[in-house]
């Protein structure tokens, strides 16, 4: 049933910002540490997928596209995701091995943007995260060609019914060839915390290459 009471205007959608602060004395001069510590609060805050990014992508043409992943690894090296890559970002990523990364944490007045070069997770990485997906997901990736035009639903469920039954045991499912990792490898990387008044918090650490000292600066909101 329809809620009749009538939707304020759009434009008079307003939340203040007031839960936090982010000053350059409170924080580590790194930008992964500082960025362990936000997700461990975003994930203790007990929001969904507090892992869930958006990244953004570029063609050789300078198109940009953008879709949801979930970050599944981080290390002293970048921030990995899992995906198809035959896929329209798989596509991309090969064309031009950069992107953009941006976590929305708005239970939290936060957003993470980060900025960097690609690269693949190596073959037995890949391996060893496709092992620790449930049957389901296994199998998913098998009858998925992410991202391409398909018939129909009865398409997806009828490739479902033929791997089901070739891989009908949990753990003996093989990772698709065309199935792997990618990690984003960071020159930027922005915090952002909402303020009062609009006059945000911005906090950008940069550097010249991996291995190079991060900068710190303060940007205006
Ligand atoms: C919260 C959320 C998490 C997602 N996580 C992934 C993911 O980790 N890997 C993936 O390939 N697609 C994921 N998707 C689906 C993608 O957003 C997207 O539809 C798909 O990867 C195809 O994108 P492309 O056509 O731009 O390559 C997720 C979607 C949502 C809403």
């Amino acid at each position: 049933m329809s809620d009749s009471t009538p939707t304020p205007p759009l434009a008079t959608l307003r939340v203040d910002y007031t839960r936090n602060q982010l000053l350059e004395s409170e924080i580590p001069r790194d930008p992964f540490a500082h960025f362990h510590g936000w997700f461990d609060e975003a994930r203790r805050s007990g929001m969904r997928e507090p892992n869930a990014m958006v990244l953004s992508t570029v063609n050789s043409a300078g198109g940009v596209s953008s879709r949801a992943v979930l970050l599944k690894g981080l290390d002293e090296r970048g921030f990995q995701f899992f995906t198809n890559r035959e896929s329209r970002k798989g596509e991309q990523l090969r064309e031009e091995p950069r992107a953009g990364i941006t976590f929305l944490w708005a239970e939290l007045e936060r957003q993470v943007n980060i900025e960097g070069t690609v690269e693949l997770v190596s073959e037995e990485e890949s391996d060893a995260y496709f092992a620790m997906r449930p049957h389901g997901a296994q199998i998913g990736a098998w009858v998925s060609l992410q991202s391409r035009v398909i018939p129909g639903r009865e398409w997806l469920e009828e490739r479902l019914r033929e791997y089901e039954e070739r891989y009908p045991e949990p753990g003996v499912v093989p990772r698709p060839p065309q199935w792997g990792g990618y990690r984003l490898v960071p020159v930027r990387v922005e915090f952002w915390q909402g303020r009062p008044s609009r006059l945000h918090d911005r906090l950008v650490f940069t550097r010249d290459g991996e291995g190079e000292a991060w900068r710190l600066e303060r940007l205006s909101p």
